[in-house]
């Protein structure tokens, strides 16, 4: 049964309403209250924090019903894919692995299937589901998470798939039961959508208005983390740098950041910036508090201004890299990193060589590198997408090369050093080993107690690779 489906036109709009903020708990019907007694769920989450940061919510929503989390598909009553629209490849991955579960599906028809997230928002998908993936129980979007219950009631007493997916600027919801992935490293959303509408992206259609959460409640969650015992931060958002232009309250990101380094929470990060909204005042905070991590996202997405402008960056080359000497100024040692996309349409090899200029000069500690991948609805998409697959992927080779190539040159500058580490846990690589994050975002491997998981250690840094550090504890 389709409840509402979504519809890209309709999500592209953007009025001059106010953000309404939903402060009510969420509403459980009599017949789902201890529904999830002795039921077990799994998700699989796919893309960017904000999904990651979803999922936490959706367990804890889960979990309030009575269901326990299991990692293991074949003891599952209830399997949810919060999905990644940003590129084909994450889609098919999606439904290759929903493909896959339809035997599991026959074999155990009580079994519940969802798919929520930002592929949900796709008219495209919804097609598909409806005529190749009928074994789905429930398809819902990124606006209506507050309503899983009552969703998963329908999908309960529903012959057909149910499919409730709204295309909407979005409201503000407080107050979400909330499990979250970690003890001691919490993701804390500031605001949510974008206004960006940068030309290839596809997140403003399918996460609606860039909507800034009030600050109280910001700072109200982050003294509840510290009473927690929580190490460290993210503050969350597409643009992190736009927050609060919505509320016209006066305050805007660099308010929030220093009232947030002001809670004296050991470590703070955020993301994600665009240059576009970075200002001065932001850049003071970064520098005046320790607590602000040394390491900034700062997605460039292409070295060539032609490029950029057919983006919609809103930025030159030449502006990019005096906001990124700036941070680099005013920050000691800070470690920068970037998005970039190669094979954008009529992205020549002139505009190709420009990127790698541009990567010569930031000499990025790390850097996320795309093909291009037209998504249906975005004016990108319309553009024609000339530069052929085998030439994006030799691009791509190039680039991911250089980028490397700086990520241990910038690594080096740790040998022999002592850094702080927050303690993750055990390696994925060896369990022997413990891994963490130091204040740079590289991942330290070293061996020591399971004790110090969650701890905030000492690590002399004795081997340099591209993508981690090793070393051994000290006091
Ligand atoms: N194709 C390739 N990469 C993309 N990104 C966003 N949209 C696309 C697309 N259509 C990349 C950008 C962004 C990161 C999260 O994903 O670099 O910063
Ligand atoms: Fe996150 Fe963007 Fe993927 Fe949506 S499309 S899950 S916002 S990375």
């Amino acid at each position: 049964m389709i409840k509402n489906k979504p519809n890209l036109k309709k999500a592209q709009k953007r009025s001059n309403k106010d953000v309404e903020i939903i402060e009510d708990k969420i509403y459980i019907p009599n017949e789902m209250v201890n529904y999830g007694n002795n039921k077990k769920y799994l998700i699989q989450t796919y893309g960017c924090q904000a999904n990651e940061r979803d999922s936490e919510n959706i367990s804890g929503i889960l979990e309030l019903l009575g269901y326990e989390r299991t990692y293991d598909e074949n003891n599952s009553d209830f399997i949810i894919f919060n999905t990644c629209a940003i590129r084909e490849n994450a889609e098919n991955k999606v439904f290759g692995k929903i493909g896959s579960l339809k035997k599991l599906k026959r074999d155990n028809p009580s079994l519940v299937i969802a798919l929520c997230g930002c592929m949900a928002q796709e008219e495209k998908t919804i097609e598909k589901i409806l005529s190749s993936y009928q074994h789905l129980d429930l398809v819902f979007g990124t606006h209506n998470i507050n309503n899983l219950p009552s969703l998963l009631l329908d999908a309960l007493y529903s012959k057909e798939i149910i499919v409730d997916v709204t295309s909407e600027e979005g409201q503000v919801i407080e107050n979400l039961p909330s499990n979250r992935a970690s003890k001691f490293k919490a993701w804390v959303n500031i605001m949510f959508g974008c206004d960006k509408f940068c030309t290839y992206c596809i997140v403003p259609y399918t996460r609606g208005k860039e909507r800034s959460r009030l600050m109280e409640n910001i700072l109200d969650e982050v003294n509840d983390l510290i009473k927690e015992g929580y190490q460290e931060i993210t503050l969350l958002g597409q643009n992190v740098n736009a927050y609060g232009k919505d509320l016209n309250k006066g305050y805007g990101f660099a308010k929030l950041l220093e009232n947030v380094a002001k809670t004296n929470i050991p470590r703070i990060r955020f993301m994600t910036s665009h240059p576009w909204d970075f200002t001065d005042e932001m850049i003071d905070v970064i520098s005046k508090y320790d607590n602000i991590m040394p390491f900034i996202h700062l997605p460039v997405q292409s070295g060539n201004n032609g490029v950029l402008k057919k983006m919609g960056r809103r930025y030159s080359v030449e502006e990019y890299k005096i906001l990124f000497d700036k941070l680099k100024k005013a920050k000691t040692d800070v470690a920068m990193s970037t998005d970039i996309i190669v094979g954008f349409p009529e992205e020549t090899n002139e505009a190709f060589l420009d990127t790698l200029a541009l990567v010569d000069y930031c000499q990025f500690d790390n850097a996320f590198t795309f093909a291009f991948s037209p998504r249906t609805g975005t004016p990108a998409a319309k553009m024609k997408d000339n530069v052929g697959e085998d030439e994006k992927k030799a691009r791509l080779a190039i680039l991911n090369e250089k980028v490397n190539g700086y990520f241990l040159k910038n690594n080096q500058r740790f040998f022999n050093k002592t850094l702080k580490v927050l303690v993750d846990g055990p390696s994925k690589k060896n369990s022997d080993v413990l891994s963490g994050y130091s204040e740079h975002n590289k991942l330290v491997n070293f061996k020591g107690s399971k004790m110090l998981i969650g701890k905030i250690v000492n690590v002399k840094i004795n081997d340099v690779k591209s993508f981690s550090l090793e070393g051994e504890l000290v006091d």
